[in-house]
């Protein structure tokens, strides 16, 4: 029999990642012959340690926080949405040995919010706090689903401007910072700063939030994230954690290394998210 074939996921640090768990359960589902591993490589070493890996056979790698860049850079060739997003968060080995990047976490978020959720974003307020690389994944798919208008709001306005710069030429788009933002409820809120990992909330005006809004945190933990629980408290009409994103968007890398689609559902299920 032949060997498994070989994927994982590389961050620094890592040792939290659900990603194992999922990919293991698509491949069970769809009957597909792997091991997905976790791989805790620091920043100095991404660059050798990840060529070494697919120099020994392995076959696609999930890429997260902090190298998502610099698997970019990595790369032979990019996919449009991953050059557009100036990150890779999926490897894939071509044939001809040369490396595939492409970013999967914007379609993660927009069928979650979409196929999941039930939300239709389209002529609607988003509000994305946040204009880190986390930010930059989602804006082309976010801008896809037509919203009246995407506010991406920082703590440090100048990066927000910057990067609602780079996506202007795709909808109405528009960077400031917190104190800028408005007293105005938004109909969707979204979460993709790194505040939740110091038990911190961004420091946006509470009434950005009415009770109608949709809040989601593209953080996920078992418990209540700070921003769901901050948001709660302001009487959004739901909130939602990004466990749905994260399996979604694991779902389209498996798609790229396979070939064969997973059901997400099942998945969900098994996390307690449906
Ligand atoms: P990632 O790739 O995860 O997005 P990043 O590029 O370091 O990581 O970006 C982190 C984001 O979280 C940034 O938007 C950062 O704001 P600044 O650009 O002002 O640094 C934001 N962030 C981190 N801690 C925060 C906090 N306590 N309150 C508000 N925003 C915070």
């Amino acid at each position: 029999m032949n060997a498994p074939d070989q994927y994982g996921v590389v961050g620094h640090p890592i040792s939290h990642s659900w990603s194992p768990f999922i990919h293991g359960l698509f491949a069970k589902q769809t009957d597909q012959s792997l091991v997905y591993r976790l791989y805790d490589i620091t920043p100095e070493n991404f660059r050798v340690q990840v060529l070494e890996f697919f120099t020994r056979g392995g076959r696609g790698l999930n890429v997260t926080v902090p190298h998502k860049e610099a698997a970019a850079e990595l790369a032979n060739e990019l996919t449009a949405r991953a050059d557009r997003a100036g990150a890779v968060n999926t490897l894939v080995l071509h044939e001809d040995n040369s490396l595939l990047g492409d970013n999967t976490d914007g379609f993660g978020l927009v069928t979650d919010l979409s196929k999941n959720l039930g939300l239709t974003v389209s002529h609607q307020r988003v509000l994305i706090l946040g204009a880190g690389g986390a930010t930059r994944g989602v804006i082309e798919p976010l801008l896809g689903m037509e919203p009246a208008e995407v506010v991406i709001a920082n703590r440090t306005a100048e990066r927000a401007i910057n990067l609602a710069s780079l996506f202007a030429d795709l909808g109405a788009v528009r960077g400031c910072g917190f104190e800028d933002v408005g007293d105005e409820p938004f109909e969707v809120v979204i979460n993709a700063t790194a505040a939740g990992l110091s038990g911190a909330v961004p420091n946006v005006s509470p009434g950005v939030i009415g009770d109608h809004t949709v809040c989601y945190d593209m953080s996920y933990s078992k418990s209540a994230t700070p921003f769901v629980t901050w948001a709660i408290e302001r009487g959004c009409a739901r909130a939602h954690k990004g466990w749905g994103m994260l399996v979604e968007q694991a779902a389209e890398s498996f798609t790229l290394w396979r070939g064969i689609r997973p059901d997400t559902g099942p998945v969900l299920a098994a996390l307690g998210m449906k």
